[in-house]
């Protein structure tokens, strides 16, 4: 588990994790991955730091916690990881072609239960319906932040009015299927990062406001926000936004002048711009305990719309995959998040932010209580634990008919099934995305 330690409770030995916030948005935590010794620690108090992430499960403190009660693919139960490897690849090869509509599924059956789709909840579209149109809204939206991040680094004016019918057509797929748009999150390219960012804080920012309540109108008003976040970097040297290494007072300087680099763009333009806009750019990086930038506001003196906008952008920062490193796996994330509790977030706006993703959100490989292994296809809202899913392996790895399951309604024989354990779908080669829909 990563945890996030003030620096005056690390110890040598302590495993530091890269968690791949950038350094110069969160200049208080160190992140240069590696074992801790106690002059690393000495320097880290003595250049201002103020916390660091911990892996647990490495260094002392592996096994001060007790073992997790599940059944694990890499705890010793099954040969070695490359036999499951092969033993799951072996079970999906016979349920792929079935899973695309074109198989026999002859192996299929068995204890799995019946084929089928588990029918969609009240006035959701299909997953696979929603799918189609979030695509290529996708990859539209991607087109356009391309264009107007070119258009500040250029000193061009950006197309603001474009991002209308951008934004509208992204609450219209959240309001149908808001896992539609958020299940496309994973199969982006790692190189670019920096265009798909900006897409994804949208795209959670209205996921997360609209199970906030929001109404439509003021979605539209915090997408927009969301969407031109971090307008404001196309304006700094990508030498410092990309730097390695740590920054210079001055070069931090600049990088803690983005978000009022974005609200001056958009002045530019000379339109009419809701104040909430402006504000949600501006305060994204402002944080609960004052600790934040530019202005360190504090507590409720936060814009709504710029903590909502803060809490998504570490989710997808966290969760992305990046160029030099893996990215966090969501329940990860989400622990990571959880600990942010009281600095960076209200308590309250986490919890909120946790219970509309789901402890496993879409695309989570997990093992069942029956053993079997199946991706998270759908949230159900409210209820947190207990996903949608898609079963796609059996118990003891048995090849089955894939087959869809609401957790929420309690199916199965005698106790109704639950989630045990989050598996790491590249450690075993699965592409979860294949098997949402
Ligand atoms: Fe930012």
């Amino acid at each position: 588990m990563i945890k996030e330690y003030p620096v005056d409770e690390l110890k040598p030995g302590m495993v530091v994790v890269d968690t791949g916030l950038s350094w110069a948005e969160r200049p208080y935590l160190y992140a240069q991955p590696g074992v801790l010794s106690e002059l690393q620690i000495a320097s880290l108090r003595h250049e201002g730091y103020a916390s660091a992430f911990i892996d647990t499960d490495k260094g002392p403190l592996a096994g001060t916690r007790p073992a997790p009660p599940t059944v694990s693919l890499e705890a010793g139960r099954a040969a070695d990881l490359e036999t499951e490897k092969r033993l799951l690849a072996h079970a999906l090869r016979v349920d792929r072609p079935t899973a695309l509509g074109a198989g026999d599924g002859a192996e299929a059956g068995g204890e799995a239960g019946a084929e089928g789709e588990a029918a969609p909840r009240a006035g959701k579209v299909p997953l696979r319906v929603a799918l189609k149109a979030a695509q290529s809204l996708y990859e539209d939206s991607i087109a356009y932040v391309r264009a107007f991040l070119k258009d500040a680094r250029l000193g061009r004016q950006i197309a603001y009015e474009k991002s209308e019918a951008l934004v509208e057509g992204i609450i219209d797929s959240v309001m149908q299927n808001e896992d539609a748009l958020l299940s496309l999150r994973r199969v982006r390219d790692a190189d670019e990062y920096t265009y798909t960012h900006c897409l994804h804080v949208t795209v959670l920012a209205t996921v997360f406001g609209r199970f906030l309540g929001l109404p439509r109108g003021r979605l539209n008003t915090l997408a927009k926000a969301a969407l031109f976040h971090d307008l404001g970097k196309a304006r700094i040297p990508a030498a410092i936004l990309h730097k390695a290494g740590r920054l210079s007072e001055r070069e931090f300087a600049q990088v803690r002048s983005h978000p009022a680099l974005g609200v001056e763009t958009i002045r530019a333009l000379g339109r009419t711009v809701p104040e909430e806009v402006l504000r949600g750019i501006a305060e994204h990086h402002e944080r609960y305990d004052g600790s934040g930038y530019p202005d360190g506001l504090r507590g409720e003196a936060v814009a709504p719309f710029a903590a909502v906008i803060g809490v998504v952008d570490v989710y997808d920062a966290l969760t992305s995959e990046r160029v030099y490193r893996k990215g966090l796996l969501a329940h990860e994330a989400l622990k990571v998040i959880y600990g942010m509790r009281e600095r960076d977030f209200s308590p309250l706006l986490i919890d909120r932010f946790i219970k509309c993703l789901g402890i496993y959100p879409v695309g989570s490989l997990v093992r069942l209580s029956n053993e079997c292994i199946a991706v998270a296809s759908g949230s159900n809202s409210g209820r947190p634990l207990e996903p949608l899913v898609r079963v796609i392996i059996g118990p003891k790895l048995k090849p089955i008919q894939p087959h869809s399951i609401d957790l929420a309604l309690g199916e199965g024989d005698g106790e109704p099934l639950r989630v045990v354990e989050v598996l790491d779908h590249r450690r075993y080669g699965i592409d979860p995305a294949q098997y949402m829909v």
